[in-house]
């Protein structure tokens, strides 16, 4: 059984997170990894790996294909074929590379991800945001302002689905009339879906939009990984979903000799995770869940914050507008609690709490925030 609780130091280990506000009494809770131990399967199996001594160039062996196709299939009940994989060594290659490869404008949401802007303008495309709107307690896609936005040159619609940072999971209905607006207007569609094994409700699930129907198959790019789910960003393990042929062809084009595969440790980890870390997950889904209960509890008690229904990943989107601070971010930050600016996401208004941590550190973060809040009231 994993002991999510177990309070583990990465003080000493270079982490970007920590290293961050090194030597001050702030609680980082910003970038979207989490403070836990890697199920005991993978560390295993890395030992095993490192054991051998010899690291040399490696192949991506039949197993790890195998291990992929299967995952996707059992999660999501969606068949891919092994050819249809693309191996990169992060996500945001993926959106780059793609960006790159589609010669022509770009439409997105807002706020979102910063790096769904900063791919577009790496490659020098313009780039339509299209704000979320709030309906129903969640955040979701306006269509009628997408019809307004798009134009001729858009030739790429990018989807964060489970949505980072709004926390929103795309029903069927919605995707399917988001897959509808990029048949019309003849857009490619970039999903990226590194969330998807990261839902909070254990009846809730993940549609890759690319299963909905073999012609939006034909025009999707999926991205995928074990990184988040599993803890081992640092080991720069992704791959491309891409089940049309000519895509593919061009997709491994622009990356060319620039962008890399996978390292070896990071094959011998994803192979491990997708084989064997299904029981590890659902216990990470159960205790990610209770967090976010406190979360909602610390939300309610103080109604100057508002979080809408967090349907999935770790990291709670909270709109901090009604306390008219200058910035929300700088406003925790002297209480001790490092969460991310909403700014670099499109909203200065907001901001992001990462709960992927222990209880007792996320008990200790949300008693410095309501001491931020109790001092708006002196
Ligand atoms: C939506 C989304 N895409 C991509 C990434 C980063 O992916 P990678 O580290 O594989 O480049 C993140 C990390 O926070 C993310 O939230």
């Amino acid at each position: 059984m994993p002991n999510f609780d177990e309070i583990v130091d990465r003080t000493q280990s270079h982490c970007e997170k920590w290293d961050k506000y090194k030597g001050q009494d702030v609680i980082p809770m910003w970038v979207a990894d989490m403070d836990f131990r890697s199920p005991r399967c993978i560390i295993d199996a890395l030992h095993v790996r490192v054991e051998h001594g010899i690291f040399g160039y490696t192949d991506i062996d039949e197993g790890t294909n195998q291990a992929v196709v299967d995952f996707v299939k059992r999660h999501y009940d969606w068949e891919i074929k092994k050819e249809w994989i693309v191996w990169i060594p992060g996500v945001v290659s993926g959106m780059n590379i793609t960006c790159k490869m589609i010669k022509g404008d770009v439409i997105t949401n807002t706020p979102i991800y910063p790096h769904f802007v900063k791919a577009p303008k790496n490659a020098k495309r313009e780039l339509a945001q299209v704000p979320l709107v709030e309906k129903n307690n969640r955040w979701t896609i306006d269509f009628d302002a997408f019809e307004k936005a798009v134009n001729p040159t858009c030739k790429l619609f990018m989807l964060c689905n489970p949505y980072n940072p709004a926390g929103t999971v795309f029903t069927c209905k919605e995707l399917e009339q988001l897959g509808a607006f990029c048949v019309k207007h003849d857009l490619t569609l970039c999903s990226d879906e590194i969330h998807a094994d990261l839902l909070l409700n254990p009846e809730a699930k993940h549609i890759p939009i690319a299963s909905l129907s073999p012609a939006l198959q034909e025009r999707t790019i999926t991205l995928m990984a074990p990184s988040k789910t599993f803890n081992i960003a640092g080991l720069q393990a992704s791959f491309a979903i891409i089940p049309n042929a000519t895509l593919r062809k061009r997709f491994k084009e622009s990356m060319g000799s620039m962008v890399g595969g996978i390292n070896l440790l990071g094959i011998t980890a994803m192979r491990t995770a997708y084989e064997k870390g299904d029981a590890w997950l659902a216990e990470l889904r159960l205790y990610l869940a209770e967090n976010l209960k406190l979360i909602q509890a610390f939300v309610a008690k103080n109604p100057k914050l508002k979080l809408l229904e967090q349907e999935a990943t770790f990291l709670a989107w909270i709109d901090a507008s009604a306390l008219h601070v200058k910035s929300p971010h700088e406003f925790f930050l002297e209480f001790g609690v490092g969460l991310s600016d909403g700014e670099p996401f499109g909203d200065k208004n907001f901001v992001r709490l990462n709960f992927g941590t222990q209880r007792t550190l996320l008990e200790e973060i949300l008693k410095r925030m309501q001491k931020a809040m109790d001092s708006l009231k002196i």
